[in-house]
C-alpha cells in the first residue's frame, strides 16, 4: 500500500529532474547563441535583431538557426552574407551539437577558437571569405565528425596541422585557398581516403607533395596553383586519381614534364598547368582517346618551358573552351585541326617559335570571342580575308611575326574588336578605312610595318599569376 502511494512520487521527481535538465541544456544553448551574437555583430554591420526573448519559438525560431531534438539543441548556424563584422566567440564551442556552422562571405576577423575542437558532431564548417587571421587550430582534428571545411580567402596564416590528416578521416572538400599559409602539404593527408576535394591554392605553401598524396584516389578536384611548390608530377598520375577533374598545379615550380597518363583520366574538364618549370612535349596522345574528348574544357600549358610540335590530335578536344600556351618552345606549323575546336573561345599561342601561315580554319571558330593571340611566333603569310568572320572576337594580337600582304577591309566585319595588335610585321598598303567600324577598338597598333599612315595606343596588359580565378569549379 505504501508502495502504491510512493511511486506516482517518484515518477514526478525524476520528471522534474529531467525537465530542469532539458531546461538547463537548452539555456547553455541560448547562452552560447547571445555571446556569440554580442561577439559577431561587431559595430555597424547586420544587428541580428530578430535574435530577442520576445520571439514565439525562443531560440530555435531565431534567424540562422536550426533546432533538433529534445531537449532541442542547435544543430545549425547558418548566417552567410549577414554583414557580421566583429569576432568570433570562443562559446561556439559550448553547442554541442551543431552539425553546421555557416558563416561565409562576412566580415568577421580574429582568429577561429580552438574551442571549435569540442564540437564532436560537427560536420561543415564553412568560415570562407571573412577576415580571420591566426593558425588554423590543431584543435580542430577533434571535430572528427567533420566532412566539409571551407576556410578559403582569410588571412589565416601559419602551416596547415598535420593532426588535420591524422584524424578528420570522413573529410570530402578541404577548400583553404587565399589565405597566408607557409610550410610543406603534410604527408597525413594521405590518410584522407575520402577526400574528393582539395583546394590549397593561392598560399605560401612550398617544398615537394609528398608522395603519399597521389594515393588519395577519390580525388575530384586537385588545385594547388599559386604556391611554392617543386618537384615531378608523377608519370603514373592518370591511374591514381580515376576521377579527376579538375587540376591545377600552375604557378609553382613543377619541373619534368606532363604525364601523358593524364590522357586516362575519363572524366578530366581542366588541365592547367602555366607558370612551371615544366619541359617536354604535350602528350600525343592528348586528345587521342575518345574519353577525354567530351569533357576537357581548358588547357593552359603556357609559361613552361614544353617545346615540339603542336600534336595535330589537340583537335580532338572538341569540348576545350580556352587554349593557352604562350611562352614556351613550341615550334612548327599551327594545327588546322585547332578549326575543330567549336567551343573555343580564347586561344593564346604567343611567344613560341612556330611557323607557317595561320590556318584560316582558325577564322571560323564560332564561339572565339575573348582572344586570338599569336604574337611573336615566325609566322608568314597573310592575313586572310575569313579574319572579318570573327565577329565576336575581343582581342586580335599578331604582333612580332612576317606576316605580309594588305590588312584586309573584311576586318571592319570584327565589330566588337577592342583591341587590335598587328605591330611589327610586313604588312603594307593602306589602312583599310573599315576600322571606323571597330568602335570599341581602345587598342590599336599597326607600328613596325610598311603601312601608309601609323596609328599608335596602348598596349594590353596580360594576365599574371594573381588569384583571380577566370574558370569555375564547383
Ligand atoms: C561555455 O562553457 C564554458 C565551460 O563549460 C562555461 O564556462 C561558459 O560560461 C560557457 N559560455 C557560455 C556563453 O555559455
Ligand atoms: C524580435 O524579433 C522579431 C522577429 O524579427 C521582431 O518582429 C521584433 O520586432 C523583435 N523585437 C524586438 C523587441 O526587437
Ligand atoms: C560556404 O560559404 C561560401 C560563401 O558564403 C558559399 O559560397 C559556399 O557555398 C558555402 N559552402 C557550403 C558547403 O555551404
Ligand atoms: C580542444 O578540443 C578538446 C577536445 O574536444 C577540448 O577538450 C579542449 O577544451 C579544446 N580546447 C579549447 C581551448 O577549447
Ligand atoms: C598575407 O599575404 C599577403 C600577400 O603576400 C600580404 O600582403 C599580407 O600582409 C599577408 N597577411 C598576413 C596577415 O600575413
Ligand atoms: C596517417 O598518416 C600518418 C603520417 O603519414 C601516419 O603516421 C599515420 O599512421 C596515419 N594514420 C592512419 C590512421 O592511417
Ligand atoms: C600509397 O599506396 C601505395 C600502394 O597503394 C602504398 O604502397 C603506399 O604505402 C602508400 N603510401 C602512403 C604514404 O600511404
Ligand atoms: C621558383 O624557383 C626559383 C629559383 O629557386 C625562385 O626564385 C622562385 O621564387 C620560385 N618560384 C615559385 C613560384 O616558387
Ligand atoms: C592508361 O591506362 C592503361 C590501363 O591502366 C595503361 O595500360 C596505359 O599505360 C595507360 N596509358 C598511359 C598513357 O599512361
Ligand atoms: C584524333 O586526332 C588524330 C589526329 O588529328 C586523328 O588521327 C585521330 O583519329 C583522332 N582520334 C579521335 C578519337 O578522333
Ligand atoms: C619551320 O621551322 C622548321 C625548323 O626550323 C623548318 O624546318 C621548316 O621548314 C619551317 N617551316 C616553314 C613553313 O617555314
Ligand atoms: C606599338 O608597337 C611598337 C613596335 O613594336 C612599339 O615600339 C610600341 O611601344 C607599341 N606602342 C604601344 C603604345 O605599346
Amino acid at each position: 500500500m505504501a508502495m502504491s502511494t510512493a511511486l506516482p512520487l517518484l515518477l514526478l521527481l525524476s520528471a522534474s529532474s529531467s525537465m530542469s535538465t532539458v531546461q538547463g541544456v537548452e539555456a547553455n544553448d541560448a547562452a552560447a547563441l547571445l555571446a556569440f551574437k554580442a561577439a559577431a555583430v561587431g559595430d555597424g554591420g547586420h544587428r541580428l535583431l530578430s535574435w530577442n526573448a520576445s520571439i514565439t519559438g525562443g531560440f530555435c525560431s531565431w534567424e540562422g538557426v536550426t533546432c533538433q531534438g529534445k531537449p532541442r539543441r542547435v544543430v545549425a548556424l547558418s548566417l552567410s552574407s549577414h554583414g557580421l563584422n566583429g569576432v568570433l566567440s570562443p562559446a561556439i564551442g559550448n553547442m554541442s551539437s551543431l552539425k553546421v556552422l555557416n558563416l561565409g562571405s562576412n566580415m568577421l576577423s580574429g582568429a577561429i577558437p580552438a574551442s571549435l575542437g569540442r564540437l564532436q558532431h560537427l560536420e561543415t564548417l564553412n568560415l570562407s571569405s571573412n577576415s580571420l587571421s591566426g593558425d588554423i587550430p590543431t584543435n580542430l582534428s577533434s571535430c572528427t565528425s567533420l566532412t566539409t571545411i571551407e576556410l578559403q580567402s582569410n588571412q589565416l596564416y601559419g602551416r596547415l596541422p598535420p593532426e588535420l590528416g591524422n584524424k578528420l578521416t570522413r573529410l570530402e572538400v578541404l577548400k583553404l585557398w587565399k589565405n597566408n599559409l607557409t610550410g610543406t602539404i603534410p604527408t597525413s593527408l594521405a590518410n584522407l581516403s575520402s577526400l574528393s576535394f582539395l583546394d590549397l591554392a593561392y598560399n605560401h605553401i612550398s617544398g615537394e607533395p609528398p608522395h603519399s598524396i597521389y594515393n588519395l584516389s577519390s580525388l575530384e578536384v586537385l588545385q594547388l596553383e599559386g604556391n611554392m611548390l617543386h618537384g615531378e608530377i608523377p608519370n603514373d598520375i592518370g591511374s591514381r586519381f580515376p576521377r579527376l577533374l579538375v587540376i591545377s598545379l600552375a604557378c609553382n615550380n613543377f619541373t619534368g614534364s606532363i604525364p601523358a597518363s593524364l590522357t586516362n583520366l575519363t572524366a578530366l574538364q581542366l588541365i592547367e598547368f602555366t607558370k612551371n618549370r615544366l619541359s617536354g612535349h604535350v602528350p600525343r596522345t592528348l586528345g587521342r582517346l575518345p574519353n577525354i574528348l567530351g569533357n576537357l574544357a581548358n588547357l593552359g600549358l603556357y609559361n613552361t618551358r614544353m617545346s615540339g610540335h603542336i600534336p595535330s590530335s589537340i583537335g580532338n578536344l572538341t569540348r576545350l573552351n580556352s587554349l593557352l600556351a604562350s611562352n614556351a618552345r613550341f615550334n612548327g606549323p599551327i594545327p588546322a585541326s585547332l578549326g575543330k575546336l567549336k567551343d573555343l573561345m580564347a586561344l593564346d599561342m604567343s611567344n613560341n617559335r612556330l611557323n607557317g601561315s595561320i590556318p584560316k580554319e582558325i577564322f571560323r571558330l564560332p564561339l572565339l570571342s575573348r582572344f586570338l593571340d599569336l604574337s611573336y611566333n615566325s609566322l608568314t603569310g597573310s592575313l586572310p580575308s575569313a579574319v572579318g568572320s570573327l565577329e565576336n572576337l575581343n582581342q586580335l594580337i599578331l604582333s612580332g611575326n612576317q606576316l605580309s600582304g594588305e590588312i584586309p577591309d573584311s576586318i571592319g566585319g570584327c565589330t566588337v574588336l577592342e583591341r587590335l595588335l598587328l605591330n611589327d610585321n610586313s604588312f603594307e598598303g593602306t589602312i583599310p578605312q573599315s576600322l571606323e567600324n571597330l568602335k570599341g577598338l581602345n587598342a590599336l597598333n599597326l607600328s613596325m610595318n610598311k603601312l601608309s599612315g601609323n596609328i599608335l595606343m596602348p598596349l594590353v596588359v596580360f594576365a599574371t599569376c594573381n588569384s583571380y580565378r577566370w574558370h569555375t569549379t564547383a
